[in-house]
């Protein structure tokens, strides 16, 4: 076991009290998790938050990793950073998905439990269960079937981890524990044509197809498959609760219990936008799995519960985007005043709105 001597054995982490005043290391603070996380530690009182930007410290870089530990010494991580995309973006790049998330994860459990921090809450997700396992899916299902091939790198190194996690709170008493969130949406999403997620991509297509006047929009897949969508803002509550109680559960499903079709989805989205053309399904792109419904028993039985209805949430996240774009704009405006040039700049597709 790795850096056995360094720890005290057999302590019994879990027990340990999480207070506002503990300082918190939030990993991947900027992303839609992260910066949810970030929002609703504030709202509930904690003070004493750290996070760090890429270019000061890679987390796929061991030493980086350690060397931030050292100097800021957190009492809880939440673990939010990873390598995260659609079905198009594990596809193309398998290798990517699978190396970084697996160095990144293992680099900062290690040092978590190297500088002894009492609650870790790990990001897992939803995808990394079978694909063909049996609805509502219950934590018991991981590792026990094949995997979705579309993302099978991702899902395998998001499983080490879940399992370096257990292990640790098994073997050594540690307030390790991972969240396994469904499809999340919300505020700070990544909006990319072909690499974002569903609600993200859509209301991409759509907003740029109303601009321009587009009659048809195309949209992945035959529209039929089943999601279950959670507010990233619930995920967050989610999040904060473990950090201060450790509930006895190593692995938490994190899921809102209603279920969209991917088509019913792109009609509400097209209403939200005001886009009234017409939804065409290209169905030479892959659907990816069928239905994937967590029960999420275990967390409730915790006091979580969802709060933000799917009309409600998809309105939030496209007022925020509508707000980033008038950022992005705005900025875009101001260099080309700088440059004295007049033309302006509408979000193309394939823009990162960040
Ligand atoms: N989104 C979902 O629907 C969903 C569902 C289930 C589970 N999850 C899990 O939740 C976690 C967060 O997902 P998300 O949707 O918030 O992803 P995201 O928006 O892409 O954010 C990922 C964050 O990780 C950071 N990051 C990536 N590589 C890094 C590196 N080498 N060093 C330092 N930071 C790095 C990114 O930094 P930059 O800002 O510099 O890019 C970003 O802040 C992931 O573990 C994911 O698997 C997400």
């Amino acid at each position: 076991m790795w850096m056995a001597g360094l720890r005290f054995e057999n302590r019994r982490d879990r027990d340990a009290m999480i207070a506002k005043e503990s300082r918190i290391f939030v990993a991947g603070h900027q992303g839609l998790v992260g910066s949810a996380v970030l929002r609703t530690l504030r709202g509930a009182g904690f003070r004493n938050l750290c996070y760090s930007v890429r270019a000061s410290l890679d987390l796929r870089n061991r030493e980086e990793v350690f060397r931030y530990f050292d100097r800021a010494r957190p009492k809880g991580v939440v673990m939010c950073a990873g390598r995260v995309g659609g079905i198009g973006a594990n596809q193309s790049s398998p290798v990517e998905f699978m190396a970084e998330n697996l160095a990144m994860g293992t680099n900062v459990i290690e040092a978590a439990d190297h500088y002894d921090v009492d609650r870790f809450v790990y990001l897992g997700s939803s995808c990394i269960y079978p694909r063909r396992s049996p609805q509502p899916i219950t934590e018991d299902q991981l590792l026990s079937g094949r995997l979705e091939p579309t993302n099978e790198g991702y899902a395998i190194a998001k499983i080490a981890c879940v399992k370096l996690c257990e292990s640790l709170r098994l073997q050594y008493g540690k307030g390790f524990v991972s969240l396994m969130p469904t499809n999340l949406y919300g505020p700070g999403d990544r909006y990319e044509a072909d690499s974002s997620h569903v609600i993200p991509a859509l209301l991409l297509k759509m907003l740029l197809a109303k601009r321009s006047g587009q009659e048809s929009v195309s949209c992945w897949g035959s529209g039929q498959p089943l999601r279950e969508l959670l507010y990233v803002d619930d995920l967050a509550a989610a999040c904060v609760l473990v950090l201060q109680h450790d509930g006895g559960f190593p692995i938490l499903n994190v899921g809102s219990g209603e279920e969209v079709s991917i088509h019913e989805l792109a009609e509400k989205i097209a209403d939200v936008v005001g886009y009234y053309g017409k939804l065409n399904w290209d169905q030479s792109k892959p659907d990816g799995v069928k239905r994937k419904l967590l029960c999420s028993e275990r967390i409730r039985s915790l006091g979580w519960r969802p709060r933000t209805p799917l009309s409600v949430g998809l309105k939030k996240t496209f007022q925020d985007f509508q707000e980033r774009i008038e950022r992005s704009a705005e900025m875009e405006r101001g260099r080309e005043r700088q440059q004295g040039s007049g033309q302006s700049r509408l979000v193309k597709s394939d823009d990162r709105v960040v």
